[in-house]
């Protein structure tokens, strides 16, 4: 992959061009770029994207990296928008921008709304959408207080940040060279997730659902938050690795 993006040419070219010799320049730039890949900077920040749901996303320092797992928070709610016509989706701490333009690429009669605390992510997620035709709603600030006054949603979805402050991952791999903001709530690693379902009532319409992507370990908190919280059918999903990820329910 470095080898491609150093010489901006796709794979095929590369198999048919197997003994071709580089050019100087582009073998000093294959070693910088292996060198900064050994220091272990993450691959999506070399070669600035990162794939999710099939679509292409540009990945920068300022958003969190586009993980597999996040691939079921996006079904589930596609699944709960099923049967809904021009539904009103909001996206809460989207980042790049992953959840909320494959939300809107997918149902492209959906209303989607998004929001993040970050102004360098937003912009980061505006370049995705307009680079893949999405047409999104943005708003910055946190949590529900970046939305205007009006405003309910039928789904309301988010990927908080839910890793706790003394989690020694942050000090791993690819965590290590992305926005703290993105990964931890600087506490326990649920209150991020505690005010986004202590505000979803207000957001949502009757019969509306949110869904919350957490850690392996928090879905039982994050059911108990949601059933203190008036969500009725709350339900968590597991990913692949069959681990708990995605947890909501339905505003009564
Ligand atoms: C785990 S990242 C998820 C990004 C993206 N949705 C994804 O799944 O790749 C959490 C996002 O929440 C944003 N965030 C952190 N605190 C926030 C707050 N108080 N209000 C809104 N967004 C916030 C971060 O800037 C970050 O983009």
């Amino acid at each position: 992959m470095l080898l491609e993006f150093a010489l901006q040419k796709p794979r095929e070219w590369l198999l048919a061009h197997d003994t071709d010799p580089l050019t100087p320049q582009i073998a000093a730039k294959f070693l910088t770029l292996a060198a900064q890949r050994r220091q272990g900077v993450p691959m999506a920040h070399l070669i600035g994207w990162r794939e999710f749901m099939g679509h292409r996303f540009e990945v920068t320092a300022s958003v969190l990296i586009p993980r597999p797992e996040t691939e079921l928070l996006v079904e589930v709610a596609l699944a709960s928008l099923a049967g809904l016509s021009t539904p009103a989706v909001l996206d809460m701490g989207t980042g790049s921008g992953i959840v909320a333009i494959s939300l809107a690429l997918a149902r492209t009669d959906a209303r989607v709304t998004a929001t993040d605390l970050s102004v360098e992510a937003l912009s980061v997620a505006q370049r995705n959408a307009q680079a893949l035709s999405a047409h999104i709603q943005w708003w910055q600030g946190s949590w529900f207080e970046a939305l205007p006054s009006e405003g309910k949603f039928q789904v309301i979805v988010s990927n908080p940040p839910y890793i706790a402050a003394h989690d020694e991952h942050l000090q791993q791999g690819d965590l290590r060279f992305e926005p703290s903001q993105a990964l931890t709530d600087g506490a326990n690693g649920l209150s991020a997730l505690e005010k986004i379902i202590s505000g979803a009532g207000l957001r949502l319409l009757q019969g509306g659902s949110l869904w919350l992507e957490h850690g392996y370990d928090q879905a039982e908190a994050v059911s108990g938050m949601l059933t203190a919280a008036g969500f009725a059918n709350v339900q968590t999903h597991a990913d692949l690795a069959n681990l708990p990820r995605v947890t909501g329910g339905v505003w009564a």
